[in-house]
């Protein structure tokens, strides 16, 4: 199915268009990361929307095609919650991709939503340093030492992974991962920084239904104000930056 491209933004017929190309966009990132670098590292998007991904993901017709001993899995943001919590990010990828691919444990990089959010944002940021070989200083460009593939999300109010409006995550200028308290959810967050992700290889932005269609147009066509929009501050420095939707989430997008 030949998506309708606008620059960067490739639109699909529906939730099954959009799901099987976003499976071979994963699949031929880790190829060309496992065949450069040996490794591939991806941070995963929470919420809903990548389930349908990641079950297609754990099916024979792509899985078979990932080397996934060589995938190292991380998350772009988790819930301070537990790994068994139903709002947990890590359990919906447990339960939809890990528990089904031969994956290795140790290179399943959890956020530790149980503990104290700052001591957890703290681990994960040593625990990303170490995987990316920069123990100290702003990200590096190196393969290797970056994600090769950030899978992220877009919710309603323009947030992505956890960088929600207004919060300082959005505006920081060296952190790698942060905790906040979100007051609109009533929780506290884990969230990687715009530092990080956006040394990203390639960043994909996995958007579907109409209920994104108002937000999709301010971010990718309003005035810029990263602030209230944190989805407009991701911004790979030397990457790829791909929003891939249905035709639903598009609804409001201009004619091409
Ligand atoms: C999270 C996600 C978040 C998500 C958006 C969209 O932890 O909730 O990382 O950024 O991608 O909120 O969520 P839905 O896919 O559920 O609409």
């Amino acid at each position: 199915m030949t998506p309708a491209v606008r620059g960067n933004v490739d639109i699909f017929p529906d939730d099954a268009a959009l799901t099987a190309a976003v499976a071979e966009r994963f699949v031929a990132a880790a190829a060309a990361a496992i065949d450069a670098t040996e490794t591939f590292s991806v941070a995963l998007s929470g919420g809903s929307t990548p389930r349908a991904l990641f079950t297609a993901l754990a099916s024979p017709e792509y899985s078979s095609r990932i080397q996934w001993s060589a995938v190292h899995v991380f998350w772009g943001d988790e819930r301070c919650v537990g790994p068994a919590d139903a709002d947990s990010n890590y359990r919906m990828a447990r339960e939809t991709l890990l528990d089904h691919v031969p994956v290795r444990a140790t290179n399943i990089h959890r956020i530790r939503g149980e503990e104290d959010p700052a001591e957890a944002a703290e681990k994960y940021e040593r625990d990303l340093r170490a995987a990316f070989e920069t123990p100290t200083g702003p990200p590096r460009s190196a393969p290797g030492a970056r994600f090769d593939l950030a899978l992220l999300g877009l919710g309603t109010n323009g947030h992505t992974a956890s960088l929600f409006p207004h919060l300082q995550a959005v505006r920081e200028q060296t952190r790698w991962v942060m905790a906040e308290n979100v007051a609109s959810v009533q929780l506290w967050r884990i969230t990687l920084t715009p530092v990080i992700l956006n040394r990203s290889a390639e960043v994909l932005f996995l958007v579907s239904g109409k209920e994104k269609a108002a937000i999709l147009r301010r971010v990718l066509y309003g005035a810029r104000e990263t602030d209230e929009l944190p989805a407009q501050s991701i911004a790979p420095v030397d990457g790829r930056l791909r929003w891939m939707i249905d035709a639903a989430a598009a609804a409001d997008l201009p004619a091409i």
